[in-house]
């Protein structure tokens, strides 16, 4: 007679073969087949509108690596541009001439043309049932849109009542980022000053060309060309070409930063003091900010918060060189920050070097991260 132990464990093997079978009747295979392909594996239609400039072309390589669940890609840019090819997920797409028509059955619409395209054709996009992302300022500040940055306010976002999220500009994004732990830690912000030294593919695909050119222009002793485009010579200078605002001295874009830091943390008492100023640098946006917290704060902490952030690099060894600059930065999605350090003029406050990759977080991945964190 087999001693009792075995006597169970060949008991409880049977038994589970018996429910194992059992189970395997019940299961329809093909009804299991259909559910994992359209219930539990979401895949959207996804239109990029602007796809042929530089961030409509990096919200497809960024959908890529991310390998964000595209069933259908519907490449969208001009009528200039209908019919050119493009490569997305190892297939070749043809571009689209935008019109309303390229919106039916879009579960995600992009959209990187522009704020006039976007306050024509992104409303369009949305009544047809898009859940639409806006890399342009025109919805920014609109109340019924939500302004995202993931890492700061996701769950702003969800539910739009316009079915329009909007991205914030380029310099606040990667701003808050960096701002996010010392809101947290100061127990509020009272002010920040931010000094920019933006990059010119902040401009779109056709500065950086007019760049290029303008450089090679000037190192070779030529007159510079391009100058119409970049609004002066950038080519070993520093210029401060966006549009003015008459009525405060103020750049349009020092002023995007002002806003919209109030409207990404909810908190109007934000006061920002902004300075933007393009640097002869073609990508990657650098910033230095102050700040001043409602309770005064150690660098320390500061640097400890900052480096176990998501999203954030901290490059901080300033008496052995290291601190992040454009080139340490182009090509990846994170916020770099390093000098974290008191401020010798303000004490208890902080003073930072944030610097990322404009068309990146200060675009593409930031539209992307939206899409993901409501949608997967
Ligand atoms: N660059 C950045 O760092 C950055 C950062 C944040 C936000 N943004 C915003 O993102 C948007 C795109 O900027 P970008 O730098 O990528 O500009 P860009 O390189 O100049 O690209 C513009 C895109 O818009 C398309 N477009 C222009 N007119 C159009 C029309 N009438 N109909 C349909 N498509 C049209 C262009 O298509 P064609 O090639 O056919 O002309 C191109 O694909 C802007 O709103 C910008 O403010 C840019």
């Amino acid at each position: 007679m087999l001693p009792l132990s075995e006597t169970n464990a060949i008991a409880t093997e049977s038994a589970r073969a018996q429910i194992t079978r059992r189970l395997e009747a019940l299961i329809d295979h093909e009804r299991c087949a259909f559910y994992m392909k359209h219930v539990m594996s979401k895949s959207y239609r996804v239109a990029v509108v602007g796809v042929t400039g530089a961030v409509g072309e990096l919200i497809l390589r960024v959908l890529e690596e991310r390998q964000f669940p595209v069933r259908e890609l519907v490449p969208v840019a001009s009528a200039r541009s209908a019919g050119k090819t493009l490569t997305f997920q190892g297939a070749t797409h043809t571009v689209k001439a935008l019109a309303p028509e390229v919106f039916d059955g879009v579960d995600l619409a992009f959209f990187a043309a522009g704020g006039s395209i976007s306050r024509e054709y992104a409303p369009i996009a949305a009544e047809k049932g898009a859940l639409v992302i806006d890399n342009s300022s025109a919805f920014r500040l609109d109340p019924d849109c939500p302004l995202c940055v993931p890492e700061v306010n996701l769950e702003a976002a969800r539910n739009p009542k316009k079915g329009i999220i909007a991205n914030p500009n380029c310099s606040t994004t990667q701003m808050v980022v960096a701002l996010k732990p010392i809101y947290e830690l100061g127990g509020g912000i009272k002010r920040v000053v931010v000094s920019t030294y933006q990059a010119i593919s902040g401009a779109g695909a056709q500065a950086i060309e007019a760049f290029k050119q303008q450089s090679l222009d000037v190192a070779k002793g030529e007159a510079p060309s391009g100058t119409e485009k970049l609004k002066g010579q950038l080519a070993q200078n520093l210029l401060m070409h966006w549009t003015p605002d008459e009525a405060s001295g103020y750049q349009e874009e020092e002023l995007k930063m002002v806003h919209e830091t109030k409207k990404i943390f909810g908190d109007d008492s934000i006061r920002v003091t902004p300075n933007a100023v393009r640097v002869p640098v073609l990508s990657g946006h650098s910033e230095f900010l102050a700040v001043e917290t409602n309770q005064p704060l150690d660098p320390a902490a500061v640097r400890e918060a900052l480096a176990s952030m998501e999203g954030v690099v901290v490059m901080d060894a300033f008496a052995n060189g290291v601190y992040p600059k454009p080139l340490d930065v182009v090509g990846r999605d994170e916020v770099f920050v390093g000098r974290i350090r008191e401020d010798v003029g303000n004490p208890g406050g902080i003073t930072l070097w944030v610097v990322a990759d404009n068309l990146r977080k200060g675009a593409a991945t930031n539209a992307v991260q939206i899409a993901q964190g409501l949608l997967l």
